[in-house]
């Protein structure tokens, strides 16, 4: 059977997944499109909507991404959001120009209640901002549905074409009533029924790949986080023994995360999957010995992590197939790929290179974290799991600034272990995005017991964050931290000092290398 679709069609807007995910949140399968896709494929998907999303570009301008006048008589219905708004009045013949005054942040906005797309939305509400340009005139048969002091068309519609716009933008939380507008527009414009569940989804995929892997061999790389846990878990539904997942402990992984991830997948837990553990611990901490610089321990613990897997994939023997837990996010930031490199994980170099398979399968390719967490859900798998916070591919040696040492991995495991143990005690777990205890390279005098001590400072980082690219520093209960940092000080060998990073992203980043 195959899911309704509704299509968003990318000109470069910051919000592009955004709206995928604010659509599917509505139950109806969504999808990010580069807008250059021909309009013969466009019409081949059956979509029931298309959203233009927004860009920083104007349309007036020559270079800018422009679309084919045809998309708007294909009898789908459209919204055109910010950018895409414009667009659509510049290309049916309304006029666009730079606004008087540019709007940006929280704006009120007066809307037409009776247009379809505000159905149910108060007559005056908040609305998201971000624009220099504005709709001056609308394009014929065009009514006007909302308009704020200083911008006279702030939505648009054209109800027989079934074309709406909006210059705000609906799939931010700052727009009070934006899933509303959304739902009304993929249910009441677009005639979706909502046909986009999770149970569902796990039924398909499951009988999908029994049909694609038959009685092939495949192979899992699996790192205990959620991702890859997820996929190994809807591929064993799938295909049980004939699955095998390598699990590598690099050393580098929080206090008793190996085990855990063992108790779970290994043959004591409730999955029939054949399982490896490789205790590589040594390895690691062997070619890092000497090595400062973050990027450096990146590359080395990234390549020996492939080298020990494929070791393993070779003893195996020939795989047929190889699964990764790649998820949407990943799919499009590495189909952009415009943006500086900060931290070489951005851009995952990934293990299909190296191990002799025939194809790779991304069960999760076209899921966004939340939705992989359902699945998780849906799979029967426990809380503790599918709710993990993310945790680096390089783990701790990218918490421990300067040389990683097996000491050291000790130190901040312990450390990490009461940070976590408190804040979960609090209460507070569930409403941090990410939090964690690294190693500073710094050593400082303290006293201890009248003796004097020259010892590590731990770093306590705790983030808000929706999407890990910005965050906030967190406001931790005061008394959890000075409960956190006594412990740390007391039952932590070659701990004197513990402070807490106040640092947003940017300008720092979340992890410390
Ligand atoms: P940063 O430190 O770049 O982190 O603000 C953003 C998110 O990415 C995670 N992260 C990594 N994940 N390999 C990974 O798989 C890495 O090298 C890596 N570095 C950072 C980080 O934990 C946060 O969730």
């Amino acid at each position: 059977m195959k899911n309704e679709l509704v299509i968003v069609l990318d000109f470069g807007g910051q919000y592009n997944q955004l709206i995928a995910r604010r659509v599917r949140e509505c139950n109806v399968y969504c999808e990010v499109k580069p807008y250059t896709m021909p309009l013969e494929e466009i019409k081949e998907l059956q979509p029931k909507g298309i959203i233009f999303t927004g860009g920083p570009n104007s349309v007036y301008d020559e270079q800018s991404p422009h679309i084919a006048k045809e998309i708007f008589e294909m009898g789908i219905p459209i919204l055109g959001i910010c950018y895409g708004s414009q667009l659509m009045a510049y290309t049916l013949g309304g006029k666009v120009e730079t606004a008087p005054v540019s709007e940006y942040g929280h704006t009120e906005v007066s809307v037409e209640t009776s247009d379809i797309l505000f159905g149910d939305v108060a007559p005056t509400t908040v609305c998201w901002m971000s624009h220099t340009d504005y709709i001056a005139q609308a394009p014929e048969g065009f009514k006007i549905t909302a308009k704020t002091p200083v911008c006279p068309i702030a939505a648009m519609s054209c109800e027989e074409k079934k074309l709406y716009a909006t210059q705000f933008h609906p799939e931010v939380m700052h727009t009070a009533e934006g899933m509303k507008m959304l739902s009304n527009f993929v249910y009441k414009v677009c005639g979706c029924k909502g046909d986009w569940k999770m149970a569902s989804f796990v039924d398909e995929t499951v009988e999908k790949l029994r049909e694609k892997i038959g009685d092939g061999k495949v192979l899992c790389a699996l790192s205990g986080g959620v991702d890859s846990s997820v996929a190994a878990v809807l591929l064993s539904r799938a295909i049980g023994k004939q699955l095998t997942c390598v699990f590598v402990d690099h050393g580098l992984l929080r206090k008793n995360e190996g085990d855990e991830v063992e108790a779970v997948f290994g043959p004591e837990g409730p999955y029939e999957l054949n399982f490896i553990r490789v205790n590589a611990q040594q390895r690691f901490y062997e070619k890092l010995k000497g090595v400062e610089e973050p990027e450096a321990k990146r590359k080395i613990i990234g390549a020996e992590f492939i080298r020990v897997f494929e070791e393993e994939a070779k003893k195996i023997g020939s795989v047929d197939f190889l699964v990764q837990g790649t998820i949407y996010p990943d799919v499009i930031e590495s189909g952009l790929g415009k943006s500086a490199v900060i931290k070489s994980h951005h851009n995952v170099g990934g293990l299909p290179d190296v191990v002799d398979f025939k194809e790779i399968v991304e069960p999760l390719r076209m899921l966004f974290k939340d939705e992989v967490r359902k699945v998780g859900l849906e799979l029967g798998m426990p809380d503790y799991l599918v709710f993990r916070q993310p945790f680096p591919g390089p783990g701790l040696g990218i918490r421990i600034i300067g040389e990683v040492t097996e000491e050291k991995v000790k130190i901040v495991q312990e450390a990490d272990y009461i940070y976590r143990e408190e804040i979960a005690k609090a209460g507070v777990d569930k409403s941090l995005g990410q939090y964690f205890a690294a190693l500073t390279n710094m050593r400082s005098v303290g006293v201890m017991g009248d003796f004097r001590t020259y010892d590590y400072a731990i770093a306590l980082r705790a983030v808000n964050t929706s999407d890990f690219m910005t965050a906030d520093a967190a406001q931790i209960p005061w008394e959890v931290l000075s409960k956190v940092t006594n412990r740390i000080v007391n039952e932590v060998k070659g701990v004197n000092r513990v402070m807490y990073d106040c640092t947003g992203k940017p300008p720092a980043t979340i992890e410390f290398e």
